[in-house]
């Protein structure tokens, strides 16, 4: 075995203040960011809220925040399968099925590959449909946030649309 030389007590040294240094930030960053975590130190883990099945289920299309914005989605949408095998969604929202469920047709976009092509059926780009349409729930917002439509933007102040 090595015996200790000033360097290797020197590297230990250092050692020990970094290791200080992360506690000290880490209580810091704790007690005065307001974080998800909610004050939950970074060394223990927070219980886990109940997911609630409360998405808001009104079938009133929403307002779009901007207009590139996927609409969110008005309905549950808990028992629908979306997997390899199935699409539930397209059951109601494909371009044949809209005549009996009354639903909106996915626009053109989703029927249209990265080239602009369209296809018969929806696009492998849009078939996740959760991956940019989400449900709804009436709660707080997590953090405040500032967000303001693009309607009150100076230069769109007098327009209606
Ligand atoms: C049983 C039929 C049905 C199924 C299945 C269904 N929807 Fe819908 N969806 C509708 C209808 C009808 C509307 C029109 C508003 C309403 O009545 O809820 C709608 C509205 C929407 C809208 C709002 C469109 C807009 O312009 O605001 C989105 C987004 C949407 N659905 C996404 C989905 C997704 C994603 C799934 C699958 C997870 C899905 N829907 C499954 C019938 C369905
Ligand atoms: C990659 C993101 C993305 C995916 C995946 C996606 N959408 Fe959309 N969707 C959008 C955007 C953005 C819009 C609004 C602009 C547009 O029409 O392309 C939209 C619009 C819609 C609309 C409103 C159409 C209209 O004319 O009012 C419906 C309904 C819809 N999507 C349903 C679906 C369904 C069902 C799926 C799954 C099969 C799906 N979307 C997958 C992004 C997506």
């Amino acid at each position: 075995m090595k015996t200790s030389t000033p360097q290797s007590v020197f590297t230990l040294a250092k050692l020990l203040l970094s290791a200080c240094i992360v506690m000290a930030s880490s209580t810091l960053l704790a007690s005065e960011i307001a974080t998800l975590r909610q004050g939950t130190p970074l060394e223990s883990t927070n219980t886990t809220p109940a997911l609630l099945n409360n998405a808001s289920n009104e079938d009133k299309r929403k307002t779009r925040a901007y207009p590139m914005q996927p609409p969110t989605i008005p309905h549950k949408i808990e028992a629908y399968q979306i997997d390899t095998n199935a699409n539930q969604c397209m059951t109601c929202h494909a371009r044949l099925r809209v005549e009996d469920s009354q639903a909106p047709m996915i626009s053109v976009t989703h029927y249209m590959d990265r080239d602009g092509n369209f296809l018969a059926d929806v696009s492998p780009r849009r078939y996740f449909c959760t991956q940019c349409h989400v449900t709804q729930v009436s709660n707080k917002p997590l953090i405040e946030n500032t967000f303001r439509d693009m309607h009150h933007l100076p230069a769109n102040k007098n327009k209606t649309n």
